[in-house]
């Protein structure tokens, strides 16, 4: 049941993600009426702003970040009077007493976005904890890194479960609040015909890829503690293998759903520090090529060597019933060629073919789901080329294709924090990662990173606008797969 909270807080809200997507995200809801009468934002950071301050600030965040579906919308002004601000520094516990009285009343509800470096979220909830912003009517939103391994996941967890119980705890994920992410639920439990053969006997393999162009985009603070396995594969990457993976839940609801995420996050086959060389890959980007603009090398931008690891690909396995001998290919880097996020689930070969030999090769079906930047599925399929075959039939691959984005030509896409947002200030917790899935995660991502360490491993050079170093590809060729490319 959802119980909408009466005040927003929004920690972080000067930053880079406050002015790209929450202010953004926040006007979408409001603007569509989505947002409950006399909801009030209070914006807190460092920075010394009275509330007409960081009107002017959120204005001109909007003016620059708003989609261009929402740029022509009218009532800026009505939103922007929603906004108030107050000053306070997460280190320094005297600054929260002023902030709590700021807020006032939080008997309706209240829901805190929390943004930080995972050092801070210590004082952060002891000071909210300590001045009443943690009691039973508020929420918790937290943005990651939540920690950079299992223990400090795991303190960071202890720390907030001190002053809020998991109820009121939303981890966000932002990959969830994706439409195209949600659609994987629709495709495989909404459907008949997948199902049966979603599994071993089915399915020859799964390719994860997320490939970005960008590079570190001033974030060099943040990416040298986190590296590509850390930034993209600890969440979003186990987050669709596990959307992909998971047996069907019994309802559309948070319990069912994060319990089958969970069991394929305990299931992810844990490698061993010798096993880690052969099943993973890291590269670091030098200078190169990206959609024809010469861009630097990661040392370059960041004016130092370093050895954190720009892309990574992996070889994972789910150890259970369903998946047993099915490589999960998982794949993310920056400066790649494309900005591309897809899912090519590669089907098994037909038993037999009777075409073989006679120019009819057979390509195993695949199963495209393509989450960004444009969002379809397609369905590649055997089938005949027009023509009168005196020297056998002739046999192409040809998609069938669902375009999300031609079927609601006419819908706006919204941002993913905008349904992230709205269900923190409702209370529902379906698209939020439970405490139990984020330690299990970092589980298997420990053991990759204590095989590297073991391993002296160190990330491999790639041309910046080239599908990261060979040895990604050599990856799955060596199992006979070849990763699915334009
Ligand atoms: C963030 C990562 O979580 O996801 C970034 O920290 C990355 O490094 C971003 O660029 C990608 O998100 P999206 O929605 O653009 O695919």
């Amino acid at each position: 049941e959802r119980t909408p909270v009466g005040k927003v807080l929004l920690f972080g809200a000067t930053g880079d993600l406050a002015q790209r997507m929450l202010l953004p995200s926040l006007f979408g809801l409001h603007t569509d009426g989505l947002l409950p009468d006399g909801l009030t934002i209070t914006g807190s950071a460092r920075s010394d702003f009275a509330d007409k301050e960081y009107r002017e600030f959120a204005r001109k965040a909007l003016d620059e970040f708003l989609p261009k579906e929402l740029k022509d919308k009218k009532g800026i002004d009505a939103f922007l009077e929603r906004l108030f601000f107050q000053p306070c520094d997460l280190s320094d516990q005297k600054t929260f007493p002023a902030l709590a009285e700021k807020i006032g009343d939080v008997s309706g509800g209240l829901a805190i976005f929390l943004s930080t470096a995972p050092s801070l979220f210590e004082p952060a909830v002891k000071g909210l904890e300590k001045v009443g912003l943690a009691g039973p009517t508020v929420r918790i939103g937290l943005e990651k890194p939540l920690g950079y391994d299992l223990a400090s996941s795991i303190e960071i967890n202890d720390t907030v479960a001190a002053a809020f119980s998991e109820d009121r705890i939303f981890r966000i994920d932002h990959y969830l609040g994706k439409e195209t992410v949600q659609n994987i639920l629709a495709l495989r439990f909404g459907n008949t015909f997948f199902e049966p053969i979603w599994n071993a006997q089915g399915i020859d393999n799964v390719q994860i890829t997320i490939a970005e162009t960008v590079g570190l985009e001033d974030r060099a603070g943040y990416y040298e503690t986190a590296g590509a396995l850390r930034d993209m594969v600890a969440n979003h990457m186990l987050q669709l293998l596990a959307l992909i993976a998971m047996e069907p839940p019994a309802n559309y609801d948070p319990t069912e759903i994060r319990d089958e995420k969970s069991k394929i996050f305990r299931a992810l086959r844990h490698m061993a520090p010798e096993e880690v060389p052969a099943n993973t890959v890291t590269g670091q980007y030098v200078e190169g090529a990206v959609k024809g603009e010469v861009v630097k090398g990661y040392d370059g931008e960041l004016g130092y060597d370093s050895n954190v690891e720009t892309f990574v690909a992996i070889k994972a396995h789910v150890d259970n019933w369903r998946w047993q001998g099915v490589p999960f290919y998982l794949r993310t880097g920056k400066r790649l060629p494309v900005r591309r996020s897809e899912i090519a689930i590669q089907f098994k070969p037909v038993p037999h073919s009777m075409f073989s030999g006679r120019g009819g090769l057979l390509q195993p079906n695949t199963l495209v789901i393509r989450l960004q930047p444009e969002e379809y599925i397609e369905l590649l399929v055997m089938s005949k080329q027009p023509g009168l075959d005196r020297e056998g039939v002739k046999l192409r691959e040809l998609p069938l294709k669902l375009s999300l984005d031609a079927e609601y030509a006419g819908t706006r896409r919204r941002i993913a924090y905008e349904r992230l947002l709205l269900d923190l200030i409702e209370g529902d917790q379906t698209l939020f990662v439970r405490r139990d899935e984020v330690e299990a995660q970092w589980r298997w991502i420990d053991a990759i990173r204590a095989g590297w360490a073991a391993n002296a491993t160190k990330p491999k050079h790639y041309p910046a606008g080239t599908w990261g170093p060979s040895a990604a590809i050599a990856l799955t060729e060596r199992d006979g797969v070849t990763w699915m490319d334009d």
